[in-house]
């Protein structure tokens, strides 16, 4: 057993050592697991339980196991277990579980090697700029994060005194972008505390595994499940047995195609023997038919009061879901569909390298702090060409000269669909000839295509760049074999061709940079 395993599979003594250090009022029997308080399993119909002990430990015991065997390394993983510091872990699973919330693992691999090395302490994050942590997390998404991961840095170094919190408790209350659920993980898998979590996963194995078929989003489902949860949680592996569950959410108990017949807790869960019940008797109902023997099956093991209670489900039972009739969720609300205009204000630079015109996006909101191209959201009451002219009229702003919109290229039309947003960028470009304008904006810069392809962009500004590369691709296609290649770039559009690597990458000193202004037709900049 390593020195941090033995440390943390003390879990429960560790957790209440560090809740009396830091609140010397609380009873050294109360593990620092606040849903405890608010809920009780107990009261909760049985069927949707555990209420035989027995069965708990055999759960327990079957999904370690499989969790021993199968488990993915993953590099916080692996700093959970080596990491003997517990400032360290403490923080390094903070920023794991910061990454992994809304993003995938095999994204978030890469992003979490770099960030580590680059910030492996508290203080050296805090250290930072944001702006070096936007460019550090510059195509993850939801950029809010990496803010608050910062400013939640900055509050431990300067309020706390570089110590990070190490109760669940004060996770949940000194940290900033730090939930219940986080709290809970960073708590379970650093700290070795004893309390469940409840991811999207979780609720997924749970639901299905207790046939909990309510709104699985209703106050009372959620808490349902963190009762649960940490009834479940195993008081010696807590983080152990939290990251299996959401492991076994994510490779076997899938959304779609769940693989029941490679679940280790497969005879835990009552949607599989509903399922199994269910096509039983459908075939023994055709026998019996044909042979007219009765059934010899038991009638599907329900919840009793399937009428009035707030876990069963409201809809029925579909035969063709099996055991994807859990979870249920509420229709998700449409995304808002925005248009936006945006423009690839480019000029060549001193070193006769392209220079593309950034402008950050405000602070606060959508994107906030980052850098994209001189855009405007369209609006539905105002002209193209009005708009254009806005556009246009921003841009002359930005650079203290005027330009004017005809001068504007139509490149094509990059989607970009956020979690809450359908938005269709409507690709401008120009390339400036004078480019001597000295902006006075703090808010604007010319960056060479090797520093935006570093800077701390959306994934929108990547894919706009890629098409304008594709454009420049089909337009020597073109020149070569004499067709017109289609310029719209629609993110699933499979019958568009892979725009080429993106060729300006003059850092890399690969082949020659082909110019965008070999492309776009160059213009003179107008004076006042
Ligand atoms: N999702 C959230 N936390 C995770 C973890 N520790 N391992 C794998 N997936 C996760």
């Amino acid at each position: 057993m390593s020195k941090l395993r033995s440390v943390v599979s003390k879990g429960k003594g560790v957790g209440q050592e560090m809740v009396e250090k830091a609140k010397p009022k609380r009873k050294k029997s109360a593990p620092a697991v606040k849903e405890e308080k608010n809920t009780n399993a107990t009261s909760l119909p049985t069927y949707h339980t555990f209420p035989d002990p027995a069965d708990v430990v055999r759960l327990r015991s079957d999904l370690l196991n499989w969790y021993d065997k199968e488990k993915r390394e993953l590099p916080w993983r692996t700093l959970a277990i080596t990491e003997s510091d517990l400032n360290i872990r403490t923080y390094a699973v903070w920023v794991s579980e910061i990454m992994l919330q809304q993003t995938q693992v095999a994204t978030v691999i890469d992003y979490y090697n770099k960030w580590m090395k680059r910030w492996p302490t508290v203080q050296d994050l805090a250290a930072a700029t944001l702006e070096e942590v936007n460019q550090m997390w510059a195509g993850l998404g939801y950029y809010s994060r990496g803010k608050r991961l910062h400013e939640g840095s900055q509050k431990v170094v300067s309020a706390l005194k570089g110590h990070m919190p190490h109760t669940v408790d004060s996770l949940l209350k000194q940290l900033p972008g730090v939930g219940r659920y986080t709290a809970a993980a960073i708590g379970s898998i650093a700290l070795g505390q004893v309390t469940g979590t409840v991811d999207g996963n979780v609720i997924r194995v749970l639901c299905r595994l207790r046939a909990i078929g309510a709104d699985s989003t209703s106050p009372a489902v959620t808490e349902a499940l963190w009762s649960i949860a940490n009834k479940l949680v195993d008081p010696d592996r807590p983080g152990d047995f939290n990251q299996a569950m959401m492991e076994l959410g994510a490779r076997v108990c899938t959304p779609k195609g769940p693989l029941c017949s490679q679940c280790p807790i497969q005879t835990h869960c009552h949607s599989y023997s509903k399922v199994h019940i269910k096509q039983e008797k459908n075939s023994q109902k055709l026998l019996g038919k044909l042979d007219r023997k009765p059934s010899t099956l038991p009638d599907i093991e329900d919840c009793i009061n399937s009428g009035t209670c707030t876990l069963c489900p409201s809809e029925p039972w579909n035969d063709e879901l099996g055991v994807q009739n859990f979870p249920r969720k509420p229709a998700k609300k449409p995304p808002r569909v925005e248009r936006t205009l945006t423009c690839v204000v480019i000029r060549a630079g001193e070193g006769g390298e392209d220079e593309y015109l950034l402008t950050q996006r405000p602070n606060k909101g959508l994107l906030a702090g980052l850098w994209e191209f001189p855009s405007l959201l369209l609006e539905e009451k105002n002209s193209d060409v009005k708009q254009k002219r806005a556009l246009c009229a921003e841009i002359s702003r930005i650079l203290g000269t005027k330009l004017t919109e005809s001068l504007l290229q139509y490149v094509g039309e990059v989607v970009h669909i956020f979690s809450h947003i359908h938005q269709t960028y409507m690709v401008h470009s120009v390339c400036l000839r004078d480019s001597d304008a000295q902006m006075q904006n703090e808010n604007a810069q010319w960056l060479t295509r090797t520093a935006l392809q570093e800077a701390a962009v959306s994934t929108g500004v990547k894919k706009i760049v890629k098409l304008c590369d594709s454009v420049v691709g089909a337009k020597e296609q073109t020149s070569k074999d004499g067709k017109r290649k289609k310029l719209t770039d629609k993110k699933n559009d499979k019958k568009q061709p892979t725009p080429k690597k993106p060729k300006l990458d003059a850092a890399k000193g690969g082949s020659k940079q082909l110019s965008l202004n070999s492309f776009f037709k160059t213009v003179k900049e107008e004076s006042d």
